[in-house]
């Protein structure tokens, strides 16, 4: 059974879909960090997302492993780094690219024929699971979605301002959405969960709800 979870950013995707694949006994596959990795990679090598045939060549030669909250490119672990700023401000060189989507797709197709799963992030329902039994669009209106980022980053030492998150944000949802190739969307057939006022465990709740019925 796969299970899909899109929506935007910050709007506690990963936490609660991994808890939920944990509380299912699914697989959780975290395409976000995928693209984070390739992301990585590429400003590493100083390529912008003008350098989109390079940043593809780039992501075809790379190992990304997921494991659990824990993810390596080849045999470096880059949990954390994938999550800084410089990563979240450029995601958009792996995300925007469809070399690089198209690779990607294809990994987590791999990844989600392994068994029952639990997928997040921007195109799961539409694109790559369209089959899928069960599709969850998970939201919440923007100022909350930049307080918990925000929230993160600083228990990470990280002390970006909330509007300077909010704006990064919004620039975020609108590329995210609007880009030519797996833009966010609501998956027809999925349920909308909106997030806000509510806890992580009433989330995770309403989500394992909703896949005990699609079972
Ligand atoms: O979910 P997360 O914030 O970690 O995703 C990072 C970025 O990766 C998103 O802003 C989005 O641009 C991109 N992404 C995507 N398709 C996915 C998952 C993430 O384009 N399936």
């Amino acid at each position: 059974m796969i299970v899909t979870i899109d929506g935007p950013a910050g709007a506690g995707k990963s936490s609660i879909a991994r808890v939920l694949a944990e509380r299912l006994g699914f697989q959780f596959l975290d395409t976000g960090a995928m693209y984070r990795a390739v992301t990585l990679a590429a400003l590493r090598q100083q390529l912008t997302e003008a350098d989109a045939d390079q940043v593809a060549q780039l992501a075809a030669t790379l190992t990304i492993t997921l494991s659990g909250p824990r993810i390596w490119l080849g045999s470096e672990e880059v949990t954390a780094e994938i999550r800084s700023q410089a990563v979240n401000k450029h995601v958009a060189i792996a995300a925007s690219n469809p070399a690089v989507r198209s690779l990607m797709v294809d990994q987590q197709r791999a990844i989600g024929a392994r068994g029952n799963t639990v997928t997040e992030g921007r195109d799961q329902g539409t694109v790559v699971f369209p089959q899928a039994e069960c599709k969850i669009f998970l939201t919440a209106s923007p100022l909350e979605r930049a307080r918990r980022r925000h929230a993160q980053l600083q228990e990470r030492g990280d002390t970006t301002p909330l509007e300077e998150v909010l704006e990064q944000q919004s620039l975020r949802d609108h590329r995210d959405s609007t880009r030519a190739v797996g833009p966010l969307k609501q998956p027809p057939g999925s349920e909308v969960v909106v997030t806000d006022g509510l806890s992580p465990a009433e989330v995770v709740a309403r989500l394992e709800a909703i896949v005990r019925r699609c079972q």
